[in-house]
């Protein structure tokens, strides 16, 4: 297990190139198993989740080559079942379901568990599977699905579901007839994918708004695709360029997808310049505290709310932060208050109290964007910061630590 070291104190100055983001790439290699030919999906980030995806896909018989630029062919998928080994390091292998289920007719995929942040239910992907005529058993912690044709459908989503909204997309492109889902994911992931099944030969319309609507064919062919920019990953570095008072520029990715961060970080004092491909931040004078509510998209991210925690506890003033996604994505108050900030959790609220200063400590990893605070937390803390459990920010971020120490922070990482 590797540890973070962090010498805080360093303002961050520079530019930093976006990777590919996990969250477009996973559904768009799993998309892959509605066709029998060579794909090749570019700008793939190198993460320990890719790399369970891939052993994913690769345990159902699909070929694969290549990394950065991925070559995968589904021609020739000789198993339908989703192993609880590989799903429960990655819960995103729900995917498989809707795409085996469509092209196969059969699935046999493990219920992911819940992980840190909450339960993380995959009811609403099984009721859609049942609307669009699957017989769907949940048998010893699998989900057991099969039919001889998907119907489309007429699907509301109770719940805002990202993967729920990609796993039925993917599923009704080869349905018989049309699919139309209501309260969908309006995520830009969600978009990315809908484009590269389209260059598949899909024919899907709306995805970017709550309503998509997809005319299921016959059969669908390989393409060369290209994973959009990690707009988590972006947020994060804007962040940490107001936290140490730094100059951040982000390059590779489109400001249309932050706007709820940016307005936010210009309300804490900081100056945001952008063009379609890079935004630049700094911060010069003192942090406004603000309050933040995590939404689906265009709202605030739940996946930045860890992060922005981080930033307001050295902020002027009080600032209630609202985590409305997930039930528990609170861990890392514990790990930042050993490190001085003062945070009271009231129900899905934080209010943290801005401090003068917080001070480096021996903290612990807990999820992926909990983790990320703790980098940001050790960038400002007077002292050393040793975060353990790093294995939780491989799987999100690609050489963070060197992206960082490239702008000037003083962190590495070492093997325990
Ligand atoms: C996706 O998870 C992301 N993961 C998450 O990123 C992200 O935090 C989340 O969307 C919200 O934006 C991937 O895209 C691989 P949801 P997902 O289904 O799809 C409830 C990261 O850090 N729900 O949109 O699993 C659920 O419990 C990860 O990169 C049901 O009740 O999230 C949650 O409260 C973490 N039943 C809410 O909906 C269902 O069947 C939103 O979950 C499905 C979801």
């Amino acid at each position: 297990m590797d540890k973070i070291i962090i010498e805080g104190g360093k303002k961050l100055q520079g530019e930093v190139q976006i990777s590919g983001a996990k969250n477009a790439a996973l559904p768009i290699m799993v998309s892959a198993l509605l066709t029998d030919g060579w794909n090749t999906f570019e700008n793939i980030p190198d993460l320990v989740d890719i790399k369970t995806a891939k052993r994913l896909l690769k345990s159902l018989g699909v070929q694969m080559e290549g990394d950065g630029a991925l070559k995968i062919n589904a021609s020739q998928i000789d198993n339908l079942e989703a192993s609880y080994e590989l799903v429960k390091t990655m819960r995103a292998s729900i995917l498989v379901l809707g795409p085996l289920v469509a092209r196969m007719g059969r699935a046999r995929v493990s219920l992911p568990g819940g992980c840190a942040i909450g339960a993380r239910p995959v009811n609403l992907h099984i009721k859609a599977l049942r609307e669009m005529g699957a017989q769907v058993d949940l048998v010893d912690g699998y989900v057991e699905a099969k039919a001889d044709r998907l119907k489309g459908a007429e699907i509301f989503f109770e719940t805002v579901t990202v993967t729920g909204t990609e796993n039925i997309m993917m599923a009704a492109a080869l349905a018989k007839g049309k699919t139309v889902l209501k309260n969908a994911a309006k995520e830009p992931e969600v978009v990315n994918l809908a484009e590269v099944l389209n260059g598949m030969g899909a024919r899907i319309t709306g995805a970017g708004t709550d309503t998509i609507k997809i005319d299921g064919v016959e059969g669908l062919h390989s393409v060369t695709a290209r994973v959009m920019p990690d707009r988590i990953e972006a947020g994060t570095f804007l962040i940490a360029a107001g936290i140490t008072g730094g100059d951040v520029t982000v390059c590779g990715c489109d400001p249309e997808y932050l706007d709820a961060l940016i307005a936010k970080l210009i309300d804490t004092g900081m100056e945001i310049t952008s063009t379609e491909d890079r935004i630049s931040a700094k911060r010069r004078g003192p942090i406004r505290s603000v309050d933040v509510r995590t939404a689906p998209f265009p709202g605030f991210p739940t996946d930045l709310q860890a992060q922005m925690m981080a930033y307001m506890t050295v902020a002027e003033g009080l600032s209630a932060i609202a985590e409305t996604v997930f039930e528990n994505r609170f861990m890392h108050v514990g790990e930042l208050t050993r490190m001085g900030a003062n945070i009271e959790i009231q129900g899905h609220t934080a209010m943290v109290k801005g401090v003068p200063r917080i001070k480096g400590a021996p903290v612990m990893a807990t999820d992926l964007r909990a983790s990320a605070s703790l980098i940001l937390a050790g960038l400002v803390a007077e002292g050393r910061t040793e975060i353990n459990r790093v294995y939780h920010l491989d799987r999100g971020y690609q050489e963070i630590e060197k992206k960082f120490s490239a702008l000037g922070a003083d962190i590495r990482r070492v093997k325990v």
